[in-house]
């Protein structure tokens, strides 16, 4: 396969989306649509990757420092066909083919573009392009196609008449085009058009007039072509990728029950045999272990490790904690900043009052303890191994709990030995 290099357009302002957030920083599952896009890009092995950058520049770029591109700024928002021009000097010398990817696709599959590039190595065409057939093409560039059934040229929605709009075949937004061509039929792209922009569409029409080959490709997945211009969209987008994380999930022996109705971001971990129940939610960067119960209701945040055979149940919040092997923790806690050692029962309403208005403080809760229903643990405190408190016992801070001792009360003190068992 010759060399191939990507364009990644994602100056546009993204008005639709009604947001201060630049469109292509929106997460889906917990990750900004650009990251689908350059994991897409990686995920071929394509080396070069040139991202037009315009509407808040210096937020795009500074987001994507690090990440391996090659940032090229769009002065002014001109169209898609200027944006891919912006990115002329970047790849001077280039004479690969060019992948163009627009930023609001992130549903687009590994599989599909990797097929899109072998077919466009294996014939002649001056670009090979993504279409789908959609029962709702409102808002899409329609492939127009002669009678014979090849490419003429991509029709726009604000210049389609009744006639192109009926048409239910679009654009999705995903090319692969022979360089030279793409750059020579550019440079003859005009603003003479409703929107008064440069249309990278224009360039299909130009090249489908000097008989250059055209393919569109119809992806067999419609889904895939989603194009997120609005919030309402990007919930659309959402819904599909969770299935589909659900779909992962379910191949290394996990159970997402409900995945309508579950938020599992990218970039969780859940070992095999764990069930995850209805409205849970577990953000990024969380790791469950095997055979765990989550939810329904839970809410698992960031910086939280979850052991094997741990259960937690209904409302239950958890936020930079480690919980460990066998710890149940089943019904309306809050655990905050806190480290939960193996086999710990924590009762009902348990909270740890992490934080004093300043910083948030620690919580250590010991081996095999049991932590009465509607216990307040105010950190920084420690509770020892095999410890108990009463129900309602409000641990104050710096306050441990030693090992084995009974704490009840308000605020607690500790029992004599030998009275927990009475
Ligand atoms: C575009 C296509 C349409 C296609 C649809 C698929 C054009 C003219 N139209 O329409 O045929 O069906 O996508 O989703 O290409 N951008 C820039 N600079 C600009 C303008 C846009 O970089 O000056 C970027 C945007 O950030 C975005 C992408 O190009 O990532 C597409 O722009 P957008 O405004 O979303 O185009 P659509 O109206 O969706
Ligand atoms: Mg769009």
């Amino acid at each position: 396969m010759s060399e191939i290099a990507a364009v990644i357009l994602a100056a546009g302002k993204g008005v639709r989306m009604r947001s201060e957030l630049p469109k292509v920083l929106h997460g889906i599952c917990g990750k900004p649509m650009i990251e689908y896009i350059l994991d897409l890009a990686d995920s071929l092995g394509i080396k070069r990757k040139v991202v037009v950058i315009g509407h808040k520049y210096e937020e795009v770029s500074a987001y994507l420092v690090g990440k391996g591109v090659e940032a090229v700024q769009q002065k002014r928002l001109l169209g898609t066909g200027d944006a891919v021009l912006s990115a002329k000097r970047a790849l001077s010398g280039f004479d690969g083919d060019i992948v163009i990817i627009y930023s609001d696709t992130p549903l687009i599959k590994k599989e599909t573009l990797g097929d899109l590039i072998k077919k466009h190595a294996e014939t002649n065409s001056a670009c090979t392009m993504l279409s789908a057939i959609v029962k709702d093409p409102t808002g899409y560039g329609r492939i127009k196609r002669n009678g014979n059934g090849n490419v003429t040229g991509i029709i726009e929605e604000l210049e389609a008449d009744v006639f192109d709009k009926a048409i239910d075949e679009i654009n999705v937004g995903l090319y692969c085009f022979d360089s030279r061509k793409l750059f020579d039929a550019l440079g003859k792209v005009t603003s003479k058009n409703n929107k008064g922009e440069y249309y990278l569409t224009d360039a299909i029409r130009i090249l489908a007039k000097r008989n250059e080959r055209i393919d569109a490709v119809i992806t067999p997945d419609p889904e895939e072509a989603l194009g997120v211009n609005t919030k309402e969209d990007l919930i659309k987008a959402q819904r599909v990728m969770k299935v589909r994380v659900a779909g992962l999930f379910a191949e290394r022996g996990v159970t997402i029950m409900d995945p309508d109705t579950t938020l599992i971001d990218q970039d969780v971990l859940i070992g095999e045999g764990t069930r995850v129940y209805p409205f849970t939610v577990i953000e990024k960067g969380v790791s469950v272990g095997r055979c765990c119960e989550i939810g329904p209701f839970a809410r698992l945040r960031c910086g939280t490790t979850i052991s094997d055979g741990v259960k937690v149940g209904n409302f239950v919040e958890i936020t930079r904690s480690d919980i460990g092997e066998g710890v149940r923790i089943k019904h309306l806690s809050y655990i905050g900043d806190a480290s939960i050692k193996e086999e710990a029962n924590i009762g009902a309403g348990t909270i740890t009052a992490n934080y004093n208005g300043k910083e948030k403080n620690k919580t250590v809760i010991g081996r095999n303890t049991k932590i009465g229903s509607g216990t307040v643990l105010v950190a920084p405190v420690k509770i020892g191994d095999g410890a108990v408190t009463g129900a309602g016992a409000v641990v104050t801070k710096g306050d441990d709990v030693p090992k084995g001792a009974v704490a009840v009360g308000v605020p607690a003190r500790l029992l004599k030995k030998g009275r927990a068992r009475r």
